[in-house]
């Protein structure tokens, strides 16, 4: 048994802004906590979308040769996962749509292949996410993205910070209970 490992996907292709620092702010409080984390930011990887080939209903492998491959492992081995991703156009960003498409993988390993579980592990996800707007729905089609993203991977839908009204270039930073509330978020991970 070794650290709670802690995977942070940062989803927006702007560094160093709003989302970043949210996640930041996350996995600063989970490694306070003792986790072990580790951020990767989507824009840095070459992923392409999915190409609906459906090799992955066959043996739950994407034959597309790319960091996705990695990212599988990754997404596999860690035991809670932090993914966040501003609003774009009332969804996530296409950089982390193309994960979540090619999480189809480990979708099909789930359902169509029912590849047992290798352990008991109690996984847990939360997601971050920021928008310029203030619409009561702003969030609503994100959410349901990723509360199937993380059923594919098999792990919870445990909370989500949800933030309106940001839109500058980490003009979050204004914002500093947001900041203390993604760390807090994280902290709990740890907890779960
Ligand atoms: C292509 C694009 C689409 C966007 N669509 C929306 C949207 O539908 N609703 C919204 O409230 N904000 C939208 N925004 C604004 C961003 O969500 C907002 O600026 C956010 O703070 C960016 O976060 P970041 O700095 O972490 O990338 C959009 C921004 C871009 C560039």
């Amino acid at each position: 048994m070794g650290n709670t490992k802690v995977l942070g996907i940062m989803g927006s292709p702007r560094k160093k802004s709003n989302t970043d620092l949210l996640l930041d702010a996350a996995l600063e409080g989970a490694s306070q906590e003792g986790a072990e984390v580790e951020k990767i930011a989507v824009y840095d990887l070459q992923i392409s979308p999915c190409r609906e080939i459906y090799a992955c209903t066959r043996d739950g492998n994407c034959p597309i040769r790319d960091d996705m491959q990695s990212l599988y492992d990754k997404l596999s081995r860690a035991d809670h996962i932090v993914f966040a991703s501003p609003i774009f156009f009332y969804g996530i960003t296409s950089q982390a749509k193309a994960v979540v498409d090619r999480c189809q993988a480990l979708w099909a390993r789930r359902y169509i292949l029912d590849t047992p579980k290798e352990d008991d592990r109690i996984r847990k996800g939360i997601f971050i996410s920021v928008g310029a707007t203030k619409g009561k729905r702003l969030f609503d089609g994100a959410v349901l993205t990723v509360k199937y993203f993380f059923d594919a991977v098999g792990v919870k839908y445990a909370g989500d910070l949800l933030l309106r009204e940001i839109e500058g270039k980490a003009q979050i930073r204004e914002h500093p209970q947001a900041l203390e509330d993604a760390f807090k978020l994280g902290r709990k991970l740890r907890r779960f």
